[in-house]
């Protein structure tokens, strides 16, 4: 970062736009051992919002700046590469600051005329504000176009200090603010437009300065201005939208705000939700019209819950499936599959691998896992069915078990369509229960019974004179 340089031009032949996203920072006020850029936020690291959004904007090319635990963070970066024209990753080994960042970006931003930057944690940027930016930092041929934003409370941020004329001198860092710079509401957000060769100029000039002795990024607007470069912003009117995460109680807002703009997304589309504030679902989920969820319901991941469904209350469905016109009251299910017309709970548990079939009943206390439930059949209580393939029309009494583990392997237990498995069975597996079948209750079933058979396998009851 030498003091005399000569302007920089972008090779002929550059690209258009580039952005990069800095995303090295420790995230000190984390305090926790996450790489902040993937804390998450809405089922997803944060970061990827801000990927997203970017997607949107169909820059040439997108640089992440990692630096702090730069390997994790480039492994939740690398599946996105195929969704960009081209995404690269530069590390910035030691962290001095947001200015030192861009630094390490220089070789990126020297192919591009325009460059955006923009900060991982500041996932709530909307693509119209990104837009907007870019458009009046384009027709106002501005050397740095600013996102800024007018907060009531604007603590914690960069102050934006315009002069008499309105127009704007410098950002302010809070650390090194004067008690009037303090007072100024219009804060920095973190998303700037430059025009490529003045922000590979600023790079060389920028000094380590502030409380932080940290190269500021800040530092450029006051350091272009110097230079008589034009400088302008556009101020979002969504303070929602650029609220900058830097502790777990940010997060928790940005959760907030989240959930709410997916919730209301739903809503829009014909989702009824009875109380948006006791109802989280992530923003990856897809639910489709006149599905009702009722409060207490967490919908995370990969989900998916067709129409006309009831979801809750209090259920907590991950990565899983539900088919229409189907109720999952006080339930958990994970990575299950719920085919249309199927009624689980109140209090089931669908773990791994669980595939419910159409107009099939899983009820109170029954846990099934790796299991194959067919068409209408019901195991309405108390059961444990694990590695299974049920087929259909088959009732599963209360209390059975199928003895899945040996204590050391996992095996099967087939059972055929129609068939009547009494109360309080076990079923030793491996074992396959032929069709038309009935198993008595109270049975321990340890070979497979052949189709349309009773099968009794318990002692017999005996009567004996009381002693006196
Ligand atoms: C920064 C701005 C502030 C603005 C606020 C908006 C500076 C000096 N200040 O402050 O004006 O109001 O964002 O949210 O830019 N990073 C790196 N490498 C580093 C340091 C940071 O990549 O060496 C990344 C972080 O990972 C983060 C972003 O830059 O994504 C911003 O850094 P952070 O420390 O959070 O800056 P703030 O103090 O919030
Ligand atoms: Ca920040």
């Amino acid at each position: 970062m030498s003091k005399k340089s000569k302007p920089a031009r972008p090779p002929q032949g550059s690209q258009k736009l580039g952005v990069v996203i800095l995303a090295a920072g420790e995230g000190t006020r984390m305090k926790s051992s996450l790489p902040k850029a993937l804390h998450p936020l809405g089922g997803q690291p944060m970061i990827l919002h801000l990927l997203r959004t970017v997607r949107l904007l169909k820059p040439d090319a997108v640089a992440v700046v990692t630096g702090h635990e730069a390997k994790q963070v480039e492994a939740a970066l690398k599946p996105q590469a195929p969704l960009f024209k081209k995404l690269e990753l530069i590390c910035q080994t030691r962290q001095m600051g947001t200015g030192h960042a861009v630094t390490c970006a220089q070789n990126f931003i020297r192919c591009f005329e325009e460059i955006m930057i923009l900060c991982a944690d500041t996932p709530l940027l909307g693509f119209e504000s990104l837009w907007q930016l870019l458009q009046i930092f384009r027709n106002q041929k501005y050397q740095v176009a600013l996102l800024t934003a007018r907060l009531l409370n604007p603590r914690g941020y960069g102050r934006v200090i315009r002069g008499a004329t309105g127009d704007i001198l410098k950002i302010v860092e809070e650390l090194e603010a004067s008690p009037k710079e303090l007072n100024t509401h219009e804060i920095n957000t973190g998303a700037y437009c430059f025009q490529s060769p003045s922000l590979l100029n600023i790079c060389k000039t920028l000094t380590s300065s502030g409380a932080k002795k940290e190269y500021y990024l800040t530092d450029a607007v006051q350091l272009l201005r110097s230079q008589g470069g034009r400088i302008g912003a556009w101020i979002c009117p969504n303070a929602d939208e650029i609220l900058g995460i830097n502790s777990l109680i940010q997060l928790a807002q940005a959760e907030r705000i989240l959930s709410r703009r997916t919730l209301e997304n739903l809503m829009r589309i014909g989702v009824t939700i009875l109380d948006p504030m006791q109802t989280y679902v992530d923003s990856t989920v897809l639910v489709e019209p006149d599905t009702l969820l009722y409060p207490g319901t967490i919908l995370k991941g990969n989900s998916k819950i067709a129409s006309h469904c009831q979801i809750g209350p209090f259920s907590f469905l991950e990565n899983t499936q539900v088919g229409p016109h189907s109720v999952v009251l006080y339930s958990v299910a994970v990575e299950a599959r719920i085919a249309d017309h199927a009624i689980i709970g109140p209090f089931s548990h669908l773990r791994q691998g669980s595939s419910i079939g159409s107009y099939s009943k899983i009820g109170n206390f029954t846990e099934i896992k790796a299991s194959r439930i067919g068409r209408a059949t019901k195991v309405p209580h108390l059961a444990y069915i694990g590695d299974a393939e049920l087929e259909e029309e088959i009732n599963v009494g209360a209390g059975t078990i199928t003895c899945n583990y040996d204590g050391q392997q996992k095996h099967k237990t087939i059972i055929r369509a129609k068939s009547f498995i009494g109360s309080n069975v076990n079923l030793v597996a491996p074992v396959t229960i032929g069709h038309h079948a009935v198993i008595g209750a109270g049975s321990t079933i340890t070979e497979d019974v052949p189709p349309e058979t009773l099968a009794i396998a318990r002692p017999r009851q005996i009567h004996k004179p009381k002693k006196k």
